[in-house]
This record gives structure tokens, C-alpha cells and sequence, in this order.
């Protein structure tokens, strides 16, 4: 075998996020939108990277001198997972990797975990290194905290086992949870968050309001588990009532912007169950529940708040080989 694909889903965070980098728990989703990541072996010493999605082609270095000199901010993942696995396991061939993502980056769907996971399974699967899936999640793990130097591993976790998770930070536990249907309504802001500046800032409020923050990262840890069973009971009313709850210890970490808050209104007074910010905040998307008959309500006061609905479906499948 000389060239594979694999395919890792991008993800949303349900509930928890920001207490979950502080050992909490969270709940995350896998979508179904994907990543695909396809590996060809050279027969150069050569590591070659076509990314167009993220504007990287032509990029190309000896797989010795990986993680080397400037690196291109689309070409860090991979590279860096490559690097990850070359030290653990001898790299003796060239690879040409290229990604093609369904989904575009600015959503905060998780395209940097997500090819990242698919760059480490594909090199396993095509050199025979018979990596575990917990392997695959610690590699791109460690992949991502070499780069950003923070985050809980949600997003990798998605990316790896798919479907819905319980998990808390660092690996720590994951749990898929048996959750089939989760008819989630999801809005994009039009804004670009940035993770780890939003990670930094409700650090600096935590040091100067430490009590309030860590009984807000309690708080938010029983909204989880207690969501956790309102997911596995079906009962949407009760999740989307929780949503918003998760979403104003949101807003008191100071991570909601009025866009969101202006989209979440429009759910809620367009009949929502509940809606809720998913990610870093500061922008990317907001998470709706909603009532069957009052779906293309919610959908349409996202869109008149100026938001842009995303197709998205839940619980998709995690990394697996495409052909
Ligand atoms: C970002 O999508 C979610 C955060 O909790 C960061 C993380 O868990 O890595 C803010």
C-alpha cells in the first residue's frame, strides 16, 4: 500500500467549555462535517504539504529538518504530528500529505484537531505502526499543546472516537455516550474566534476573581452532568434549559459578545428550547434545541439576527479510512 485517505469529523462543544480546561467535565459532539487527510509515500526524503484550505501548496521540507525554521500557521498541525510520530517511531520515507476539509476553518468546528488526528491515523495505518486509538488521541494531544501550549483535548477526542462524549480534561475519561439523535440547530456569527487569546483572558479574570471563578467552574461541571442524563433521557426541553444556563456563566467568564447574545435572544424568542454559545466564544457559532414545529422559526430568526445557519448533523462517525 503506497496512498491512503482518512477522514476525522470536526466537532461542537455541547456543554462545559473553558471549566473543562480546568479538569472538569464537557460534552462534545462529533459532526459530520470531515477533514480528509490523503498520505502517499515518496520514494524522496521529502515531506511534502498541499492544504489549499488553509492556503498552504507546494510546501515542502526533508523529514529530517521537521518542526524546523518558519513554519506556515496552516502547515503546524501536520507537521508537527509528523514530527510527533517520527520520534516515537523512525520515519525512513518521504510523505506527501494533502487535506481537503468540508467544513470551512472559521466555523471553530475543529479543523486543526481534526487533521492533526487524520495525519497521525493515515502514517500509522500506511507505515503499520498499529496505533491504538488512545495513542492516535495522545500523539495529536500532545500535537496540539506543542503548538497552542494550551487546550483540554476536547476537540481530539471528537476527532478520534466520534459520536457524543463525556469527557474531562486531558483524556482523563471519555465516555461515548449512547445518545442516537441530537437535532441541534447550529449558527455561525461570521466571526473568527481565537481559542487560546479567549483561554488567556478567562484565565487573567480567574486570577483576579479566583472564588467567583472556581464556583462558576463547579457550577458549570453540575450543568454538565446534569445535562449529561437530560441528553440520555432525549429530554430536549430540559437540555435546551440547561443550554441557557451554561450560557450565562458564559457570559459572566466574559467570553459572549453581543452578536452572540443577539442570535441566542433570536432562538429563544423564536421558540427555542434553548440556545448557548459552543466553543471559545468571542465568536464561531451558538448551539440551538428547539421543537420540531418550531425548527424553521428558530432558523429564520438566526438568519434575520445576521447569523448563518450551518447543516449539520450530530454524533458522527470518528477517524476512519476512506479508501
Ligand atoms: C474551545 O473550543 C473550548 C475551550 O474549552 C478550550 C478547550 O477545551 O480546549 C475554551
Amino acid at each position: 500500500m503506497n496512498t491512503i485517505t482518512v477522514s476525522a469529523p470536526g466537532n461542537l462543544m455541547l456543554f462545559g467549555e473553558h471549566a473543562v480546561v480546568y479538569s472538569r467535565p464537557c460534552l462534545v459532539t462529533a459532526v459530520d462535517q470531515r477533514m480528509k487527510a490523503t498520505v502517499e509515500v515518496l520514494d524522496t526524503e521529502e515531506f511534502q504539504l498541499e492544504a489549499p484550505d488553509v492556503k498552504v501548496t507546494g510546501y515542502k521540507k526533508s523529514i529530517k529538518a521537521l518542526g524546523q525554521g518558519d513554519i506556515p500557521k496552516g502547515a503546524k498541525f501536520v507537521e508537527i504530528a509528523l514530527k510527533n510520530i517520527a520520534e516515537k517511531r523512525q520515519l525512513v520515507t518521504g510523505l506527501k500529505i494533502t487535506t481537503n476539509s468540508e467544513f470551512s476553518s472559521q466555523f471553530g468546528f475543529g479543523s486543526s484537531s481534526a487533521s492533526t488526528v487524520c495525519t497521525i491515523k493515515a502514517v500509522s495505518e500506511l507505515l503499520g505502526l498499529n496505533l491504538s486509538q488512545k495513542d492516535i488521541f495522545d500523539l495529536a494531544y500532545k500535537t496540539v499543546l506543542d503548538i497552542q501550549g494550551k487546550g483540554s483535548g476536547f476537540d481530539v477526542a471528537a476527532a478520534v472516537y466520534g459520536g457524543i462524549l463525556h469527557f474531562i480534561t486531558g483524556g482523563a475519561f471519555i465516555e461515548p455516550l449512547g445518545v442516537t439523535a441530537l437535532p441541534l440547530i447550529v449558527g455561525y456569527t461570521g466571526v473568527k474566534a481565537d481559542t487560546v487569546t479567549l483561554i488567556n483572558q478567562v484565565k487573567s479574570t480567574s486570577e483576579t476573581y479566583p472564588e467567583i471563578i472556581e464556583k462558576i467552574y463547579n457550577t458549570i461541571e453540575d450543568i454538565v452532568l446534569i445535562a449529561k442524563d437530560a441528553l440520555l433521557a432525549q429530554d430536549w426541553q430540559r437540555v435546551g434549559e440547561l443550554m441557557n444556563m451554561n450560557q450565562g456563566f458564559l457570559s459572566a467568564l466574559g467570553v459572549s459578545t453581543k452578536k452572540l447574545e443577539e442570535m441566542i435572544y433570536a432562538v429563544r424568542d423564536a421558540g427555542g428550547y434553548g440556545a448557548k454559545l459552543s466553543g471559545a466564544g468571542g465568536g464561531d457559532c451558538i448551539i440551538a434545541l428547539s421543537p420540531d414545529d418550531k425548527r424553521k422559526a428558530v432558523a429564520d430568526a438566526i438568519t434575520q439576527a445576521d447569523g448563518e445557519v450551518i447543516q449539520t448533523m450530530a454524533n458522527a462517525e470518528g477517524v476512519r479510512i476512506e479508501s
